[in-house]
């Protein structure tokens, strides 16, 4: 029988070691998140990284058996495979070139070397169970090589790629030294999916100008084997953050946080500690909007959520110092002793506490710099179950192409997105309301289950294209 086999980097769970033993704990981050819903049915296996070092060989056999009954197989990476593929070329590389911050990025060919070494390490873990009739459906940037690894091994097998972060300007790939072969690596792949029609066409021109393969409408020919590549925008689990929003557990928290903050305006941010989601930035237009305008001291706030992430890479270190300075400055400068500004939290919380904040706040601030999609505020206009609240939402997030109901700023225009706060705090309730029931209407509709079926009968589709032409 045939299965789809998922594979990631990071996998939906991740070990964290806690008094010399090991237990799993939900992975953050919306390709962990948003895929969690899914991967469990029929015969699917998803392969990937249990997100920790483990080199006890009798440990490894039992996080395997471990992951075996939730239906997941790991790979294990050493130290070294972790600080030069994972750190290194991964989120030191690609993650700074695909979302345009062009100053971070390390060009290290011992990083590229373990890239190459640790996508073949993935290959091989999947060909260890994979067939040729087997679905393998590979995501996201650290495993670029990956679908023409499989390809080579497998020629008949259906292979796709997705790409949960932006795919950049021919400009930027441009300045990559291993750019054919990132290209190369891809191209291996049946069906190449992005979130937006922008991330589409740069992967075209970038495959067109660097591989010379042209396309038509999508569809590209390249040694004899017919690739389609399209815009999928990733939805969310809507029914499950609609459903936690009513839920007992999630109201009670409701109930319990609004007793310690009193009657505010609450203003919620929620991201990976990551500078491409704009948070320094967040926080000073923060400040400018308390100092512009004093009448909102004591009646608004922020809770501020920032879950830890690539603690160990340089640019993330530098940024958790940034960010600490300036929630200390603005909340040593305008605190009483029954208000604080800004409610920073440099932790993740528990699905129902999350979904408590989503609920009891009354405008979600989303205004990342360059992001992929953004699940964070679909998951937001999901939770609104009385349709009250408001969304200010970059326009360089993926999500802002389908939530055109939000407020959209450009998050470099720090005015432009403090003139959004102040409208959304005076928002009449009509217009909140018929802002977020379009939105809900449109993330119901697309959700996370109808964009797998959507992704899947295209890959069929393509397939049987491909057979035709034989
Ligand atoms: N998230 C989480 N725990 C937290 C805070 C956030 O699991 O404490 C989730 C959040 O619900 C969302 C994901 O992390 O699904 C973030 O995804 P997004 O697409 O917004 O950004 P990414 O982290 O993928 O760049
Ligand atoms: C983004 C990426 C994912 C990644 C996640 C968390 O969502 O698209 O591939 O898993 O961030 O980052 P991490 O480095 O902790 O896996």
């Amino acid at each position: 029988m045939s299965k789809t086999i998922i594979v990631s980097n990071r996998l939906p769970v991740s070990l964290q070691h806690k008094n010399g033993k090991f237990e799993f704990k939900p992975s953050a981050g919306g390709l962990a998140t948003g895929l969690g819903s899914i991967y469990k049915e029929g015969e699917n296996i998803w392969i990937g990284w249990p997100g920790n070092d483990v080199e006890d060989e009798s440990q490894r056999q039992e996080i395997v058996e471990e992951l075996k009954k939730l239906k997941m197989a790991p790979v294990f990476l050493t130290k070294k495979d972790v600080e030069l593929y994972y750190e290194g070329f991964s989120n030191e590389t690609i993650w700074p070139a695909f979302h345009y911050f062009t100053q971070y990025i390390n060009y290290e060919d011992e990083y590229w070397d373990a890239y190459c070494r640790v996508n073949q390490k993935f290959c091989d873990a999947i060909l260890a169970s994979a067939q040729d009739e087997d679905t393998i459906w590979v995501h996201d940037y650290q495993l670029l090589l990956l679908p023409m690894m499989l390809r080579n091994k497998l020629p008949k097998a259906t292979i796709a790629f997705f790409q949960h972060i932006p795919f950049p300007s021919y400009e930027i790939i441009r300045m990559l030294p291993w750019r054919r072969e990132l290209l190369e690596g891809m191209v291996g792949s049946d069906l190449i999916g992005f979130h937006t029609y922008d991330d589409m066409r740069h992967f075209l021109s970038a495959v067109g100008r660097i591989l010379g393969h042209s396309n038509e409408s999508g569809f590209i020919q390249a040694d004899n084997r017919l690739i389609n590549v399209d815009a999928f925008p990733m939805g969310i689990d809507y029914d499950k953050f609609a459903n936690a929003a009513v839920n007992k557990k999630t109201l009670n928290h409701v109930k319990k946080f609004k007793e310690m903050l009193g009657d505010q305006k609450l203003l919620i941010t929620i991201d990976r500690l990551d500078y491409s989601k704009g948070i320094p930035q967040r926080v000073k237009v923060f400040d400018q909007l308390l100092e512009d305008h004093p009448e909102y001291h004591g009646k608004v706030s922020m809770i501020m959520v920032v879950v830890p992430s690539r603690d160990r890479v340089k640019s993330y270190q530098a940024l958790k110092e940034e960010i600490d300075t300036l929630v200390g400055n603005i909340n040593s400068k305008y605190s009483t002793l029954n208000w604080v500004p800004v409610h920073y939290f440099y932790r993740s919380f528990p699905f129902n506490e999350l979904s408590a904040f989503y609920t009891m706040s009354d405008i979600a601030l989303v205004t990342p710099l360059r992001d992929g999609m953004n699940l964070v505020c679909k998951e937001f206009v999901a939770s609104k179950s009385h349709k009250q609240g408001v969304l200010i939402l970059s326009e360089m997030a993926g999500a802002s192409k389908e939530l055109v109901d939000a407020i959209l700023v450009n998050p470099n225009d720090q005015a432009g997105v403090k003139n959004a706060i102040v409208e959304a705090l005076s928002m009449e309730e009509e217009e909140q309301e018929l802002r977020i029931g379009s939105m809900q209407s449109s993330l119901k509709k697309y959700d996370i289950f109808q964009w797998v079926k959507v992704f899947m009968d295209r890959l069929k589709h393509v397939k049987e294209r491909q057979t035709d032409l034989e």
